[in-house]
């Protein structure tokens, strides 16, 4: 029957299709094959889920020999060796180098389960109720934080409230760059007649990835922190999209030298592609009651094991140094090649290997992800009216492919914009 299966069968809902309307039969590195045996090179990376790119050697070989092992797979959160070996290299080769002393709850394997577990910890901890996000958030779809996710689209399609408990802060680029979030938020809590309360947490993603690849500041993610602090409101950093070693070290949030009260991690923590989560909580934090937050797929025990293969890699190849790199070529070949080519209200931002193109036009940036597509690029797009084209290769790829897909997006960006 061929395609005509997923418009017959498969629901309306299915996205990514549409851009890229091809039969994935095969993926190596930075290499997609279809079925009928035609390669597009990956700068989407499974929306941050392939951050060593696709079937690594390294987590591939631990993976066959766990299962011809016939080790155990499923076991929901008891005691099982693979997360034994994981929880002891995380916290001694991850968390104690950076003084980090973290708790782990396994949620569910999304993105989203990580959240949510986080929201229901900062309200039972505080006994508050509201939750602070901030324009452009992204963090998932299940209502806790779909109602802190910005996305017209997906918010309308909930179809219950989900202004209860969450609200919305301006970013300091919601208003051309000018805003001053920190000094609103105090207004809120300080001003009897803000008609605010103050809330249990305030959740930021340190580089808004689906918001349009924007770049937190240091200063700015310093002064949050210090307003934290001061109103005993708790930080939730969600490292989803961001986290291990995209930006250039393994947790976004070390470039500005603090330390979250929670920290949501899914995607590439899994290391192959496969779904796995984890949630990061401050020791004293710890007040949830045994099975209090549940789920039948937390800890997948073959994810503990290509998780631990991919913190290895991390650690062995210090791949946050690669990352700095890389940045440093994609950095000079967006300023020296592409800039040049845009209008004067198009902009390029980014840190690590997660950079957008501002086009400020969501049409002229689909014409744009169409040329790449024809010429075999796979690259999404993010932001408001989704006018941002965001290159986001694996950690891993080879300098030839980087530059191969960077000249791809310059020849699309000529025949679109000329
Ligand atoms: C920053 C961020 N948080 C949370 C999520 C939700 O993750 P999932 O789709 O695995 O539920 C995403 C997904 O793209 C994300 O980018």
């Amino acid at each position: 029957m061929g395609k005509e299966v997923f418009e017959e069968y498969e629901s309306n809902i299915r996205g990514y299709c549409r851009k890229w309307p091809i039969e994935l039969v095969y993926a190596k590195g930075s290499i997609y094959k279809d079925i009928e045996g035609n390669e597009y090179l990956d700068f989407f990376d499974g929306a941050g889920a392939l951050n060593y790119g696709h079937n690594p050697d390294y987590i591939k070989e631990k993976l066959i020999k766990y299962l011809e092992e016939d080790g155990i797979i499923h076991s929901l959160d008891m005691y099982a060796l693979p997360k034994e070996k994981f929880i002891n290299y995380f916290q001694n080769k991850i968390l104690k180098p950076r003084n980090l002393d973290y708790k782990i709850i396994f949620p569910g394997p999304t993105g989203t389960n990580s959240i949510e577990v986080a929201l229901k910890l900062a309200r039972k901890v505080t006994q508050r109720q509201d939750i602070w996000a901030f324009t452009g958030a992204f963090h998932g779809m299940t209502l806790g934080a779909l109602a802190l996710t910005t996305e017209e689209m997906a918010r309308k399609a909930a179809g219950v409230s989900l202004n209860a408990n969450s609200v919305h802060i301006p970013a300091p680029h919601f208003m051309d760059g000018n805003f001053d979030t920190i000094k609103y938020m105090e207004k809120l809590l300080e001003d009897d007649h803000s008609g605010y309360e103050k809330p249990a947490a305030i959740i930021i993603e340190t580089v808004q990835q689906e918001g349009g690849i924007h770049v937190f500041s240091k200063e700015f993610l310093q002064d949050l922190r210090n307003f934290c602090d001061k109103y005993e409101i708790l930080l939730i950093c969600d490292e989803v999209q961001i986290g291990c070693s995209r930006s250039g070290t393994f947790f976004s949030f070390e470039r500005a030298n603090i330390v979250p009260d929670i920290v949501c991690m899914s995607k590439s923590i899994g290391g192959y592609g496969i779904p796995f989560a984890v949630t990061l909580l401050k020791r004293e934090l710890d007040i949830f009651k045994p099975g209090e937050h549940n789920g039948t797929f937390r800890g997948c025990q073959l994810s503990m094991v290509a998780a631990l293969a991919a913190l290895e890699m991390t650690v062995e190849q210090n791949i946050p140094n690669i990352v700095k790199q890389k940045e440093k070529i994609v950095d000079e070949y967006l300023q020296k090649e592409i800039k040049p080519l845009l209008k004067e209200n198009m902009q390029i931002r980014g840190i690590g290997l997660s950079w957008g193109i501002e086009f400020n036009n969501g049409k002229l940036a689909r014409e744009v992800l169409d040329k790449c597509f024809e010429k075999n690029l796979i690259i999404e797009l993010a932001g408001s009216n989704d006018s941002v084209l965001k290159i986001m290769p694996s950690l891993l790829i080879e300098e030839e492919l980087l530059l191969k897909g960077l000249e791809i997006i310059k020849q699309s960006i000529k025949e679109v914009l000329n």
